[in-house]
């Protein structure tokens, strides 16, 4: 090949980038998706098919799931997540977006967690909180919110929101950008994962001794 067919290449290359029109593969929608190789040709996003639109209506794309506290006390750190979903709100399949209530108890822990499919933007709406992020440099970012304050902790970042009022109850409600926005929290994933991670690889990591992980482990599975 000569150089004026690369350059033509390369123009036209440059060109589609600009205008958009060359794209990379679409996000995933979910954690994983093992090919059905069994022959069934049943279709399912994120576990269920489509409604018939002659059958949808006004309803579908309403939900209360937000309008009362959660369990505060159900975690041993004391928050509560109520997230829409397909099935409490159906409308909001494949729009990319999911809404969550967070309560937290005085002094409750949102611990430390990210979404890998999600941007999220924060907003307190009740008490006093203290939200944060980590960036891939490690270096950390945080902000106290009062009511009617927002925060926006960007897509796979590990973060935390803490009430730090230690008498009242704080309720914050988080947009995310998918409508699977997946959550690991750092400390559950690593110490109490079925089957569990081996010791040595959390002694190493964490610069503990074995008795040490089994402490973690038994007051997170507590
Ligand atoms: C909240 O969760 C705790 C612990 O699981 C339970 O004992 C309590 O009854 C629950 N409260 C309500 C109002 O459901």
């Amino acid at each position: 090949m000569n150089s004026n067919i690369h350059l033509k290449f390369l123009f036209i290359l440059i060109s589609l980038l600009i205008l958009g029109l060359a794209q990379g593969d679409p996000e995933p929608l979910q954690d994983y998706c093992v090919a059905d190789t069994t022959g069934q040709h049943s279709f399912f996003m994120n576990g269920q098919p489509c409604l018939d639109p002659e059958l949808t209506s006004p309803n579908h794309f309403a939900t209360s799931a937000l309008s009362r506290p959660g369990n505060t006390s159900a975690n041993q750190f004391g928050f509560s997540v109520i997230l829409t979903s397909n099935q409490n709100l159906p409308g909001r399949r494949t729009q990319g977006l999911t809404l969550a209530r967070v309560d937290i108890a005085p002094d409750g822990l949102v611990p430390p967690h990210s979404h890998p499919r999600a941007s999220e933007v924060a907003t307190c709406l009740k008490g006093d909180i203290l939200v944060g992020f980590v960036d891939t440099s490690n270096k950390m970012y945080t902000q106290r919110l009062r009511p009617g304050e927002s925060f926006v902790f960007p897509k796979g970042m590990i973060h935390f929101l803490y009430n730090v009022d230690q008498r009242s109850p704080a309720m914050a409600i988080s947009g995310l950008t998918s409508e699977n926005p997946g959550t690991q929290i750092a400390s559950i994933a690593t110490f109490t994962s079925q089957p569990p991670m081996p010791n040595k690889v959390l002694e190493k990591a964490f610069q503990i001794d074995g008795q040490e992980v089994t402490r973690i482990r038994n007051h997170l599975q507590g």
